[in-house]
């Protein structure tokens, strides 16, 4: 049997933290609240000189190197991320310069927090259909950048980094044994950074107004999350023929605790079951779940044919459930 595999993945965390106790210098803000409210307690930033494709490019090679994988294998490379380097060109195409990807082609998609796993599902079509066999996902973020600073209901959120992720054809029973993808545009303008597109181009009245900078309704953005959260592992633990005892790990976007705690309670997991590093990273939105695989598989906590739930929620709305046997 053949099964589309991730065979090799890797991460990077910008070496600057920001602490909850910093942040109270900056906002009007407390340890308590944010920890209470979201789990988070600190969060890495990427130096002014560091963009997206840069810690993309680190955690790729991170991947890369764990395999030994030459830089002509690679035939694809995806890469999702909210906060580009440029509009144009591609992120993809700016890491596939500086890794050598010569043989590749390369392209982004823009799902917000949930872009690790629709691109994932793009590379396990195009891998099931062409004559692609190796394709290399990165999901990179720079949150920080679009964090507006004087904003203390969403800039205590974000953090930045990146993970990545190859994925092969392969015979066994280990891969992706489900996916499933949802959005609803109707509620875009609940979580959405309004200013810069053609929309609303950028101008003086965009930077005086902070169009630039995330515009969220949290309380809003929660209950959906949670629902649509809840729903897209149910479904993806379905569409794989499974049942929730089934679920040896859970790896969920890490955005709020209490959302988290939520899927674990709905799965009835166990808090050994579920993967939890927002404490440290924030919420890296795009990149969240591709720093958590890479780190649980790096901590010796995915083992040969466990089976892992990936669940995501994002601007968009979009939202993603993903069943894999390791
Ligand atoms: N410190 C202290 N007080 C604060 C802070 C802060 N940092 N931020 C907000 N408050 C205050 C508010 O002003 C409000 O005060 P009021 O009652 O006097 O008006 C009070 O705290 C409660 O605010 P809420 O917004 O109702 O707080 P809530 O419990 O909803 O928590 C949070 C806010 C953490 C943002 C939560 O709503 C959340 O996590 N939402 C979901 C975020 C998410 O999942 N996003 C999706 C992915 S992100 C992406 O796609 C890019």
């Amino acid at each position: 049997m053949q099964k589309i595999k991730i065979i090799s993945t890797g991460y990077y965390l910008p070496a600057k933290v920001l602490t909850n106790k910093e942040l109270e210098k900056m906002i009007d803000t407390t340890d308590e609240w944010i920890t209470t409210r979201t789990g988070i307690k600190k969060r890495h930033l990427a130096s002014e000189k560091e963009a997206s494709s840069d810690m993309g490019v680190i955690a790729a090679r991170a991947a890369m190197k764990k395999i030994k994988m030459e830089p002509e294998a690679v035939d694809a490379i995806i890469c999702a991320t909210c906060t580009p380097d440029y509009f144009f060109p591609s992120t993809a195409c700016q890491i596939q310069k500086e890794l050598k990807l010569k043989n590749a082609f390369g392209f982004d998609i823009s799902a917000a927090c949930s872009g690790f796993i629709y691109a994932l599902t793009i590379a396990e079509a195009m891998l099931a259909h062409g004559n692609i066999k190796t394709v290399l996902v990165v999901a990179t973020e720079k949150m920080s950048g679009i964090a507006d600073w004087e904003d203390r209901s969403t800039c205590i959120l974000f953090g930045d980094g990146a993970g990545a992720a190859i994925l092969r054809k392969e015979e066994g029973k280990s891969g992706i044994l489900s996916t499933y993808l949802g959005s609803d545009g109707t509620l875009g303008d609940l979580l959405i950074v309004p200013g810069g597109g053609s929309r609303k181009p950028p101008s003086k009245e965009t930077i005086k107004n902070k169009d630039h900078y995330i515009k969220m309704k949290g309380n809003e953005v929660f209950k959906v999350a949670v629902h649509r959260m809840c729903e897209s592992a149910v479904k993806a633990i379905e569409l794989a023929g499974l049942k929730p005892e089934d679920i040896k790990l859970l790896i969920p976007h890490q955005a709020n605790l209490r959302i988290i705690n939520a899927i674990a309670k709905r799965l009835n997991l166990t808090e050994k079951q579920v993967f939890v590093n927002l404490d440290k990273t924030g919420n890296t939105s795009a990149a969240s779940i591709a720093i958590s695989l890479a780190e649980a598989e790096d901590n010796k906590m995915l083992k040969r044919g466990d089976i892992v739930l990936l669940v995501s929620f994002g601007a968009g709305f979009t939202w993603a459930g993903m069943v894999l046997r390791w």
